[in-house]
């Protein structure tokens, strides 16, 4: 049994997360990459890492079911128990909704339910608010409303740009995403179901 990361772009969340999980040795790793996008940078890191991808491009597809049938087929056939979305830039549809219920996550760079959605640290920035964060969350049918795990709040400072605020957003994901992630498969925070 393992973790499956699903991403779609730069994959710096992916990246953190395969590493926690070998560096300690959490008892189901992340052991499969899923990605939607030809030629995202997530891939190159997957393949330093020595982690096996897999690309479905949802246009090769007749539909999101049919989409979501092949990639539930691969994940049954390597036993993936848990998926973990890092930047994945699709909703996730009720073939995998049913087949992993209580057991997908996200990680979104605000504190929710503010600022759902793409573009979410610009948002917050222009907004503009004084405090903005990350939420890590079950994933259901909506655009960021399944139930909150976990959150942490980041300033906006009166000197930050978007930028080094947007950079500071990504520090604390990288820090409470693994950490929620393996309190999630040891059992710590109970699932949903
Ligand atoms: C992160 O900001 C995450 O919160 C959002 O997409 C971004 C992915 O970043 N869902 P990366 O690809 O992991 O670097």
């Amino acid at each position: 049994m393992s973790i499956a990361v699903f991403a779609s772009g730069n994959g710096s969340n992916f990246q953190v997360l395969a590493e926690r999980s070998r560096s300690q040795q959490w008892p189901e790793p992340v052991s499969l990459l899923i990605c939607d996008r030809p030629g995202a940078k997530v891939l190159e890191r997957a393949e330093q890492l020595d982690v096996p991808s897999a690309s479905f491009i949802p246009k090769h597809y007749s539909g999101k079911a049919e989409y979501e049938q092949e990639i539930l087929e691969l994940l049954l056939r390597k036993q993936i128990k848990w998926i973990v979305l890092a930047g994945y830039m699709r909703l996730i549809g009720p073939t995998l909704l049913t087949a992993y219920s209580g057991r997908i996550v996200n990680i979104h760079p605000s504190l929710l339910p503010a600022f759902p959605g793409k573009n979410a640290i610009k948002q917050a920035f222009h907004y503009p608010v004084k405090v903005s964060g990350v939420t890590v969350h079950f994933v259901d049918e909506g655009i960021d409303t399944g139930p909150i795990i976990a959150q942490v709040p980041v300033q906006i400072d009166e000197t930050d740009t978007l930028e080094s605020f947007a950079a500071k957003i990504h520090r604390a994901e990288h820090q409470l995403y693994p950490k929620v992630v393996r309190d999630l498969i040891t059992g710590k925070i109970r699932t949903q179901e």
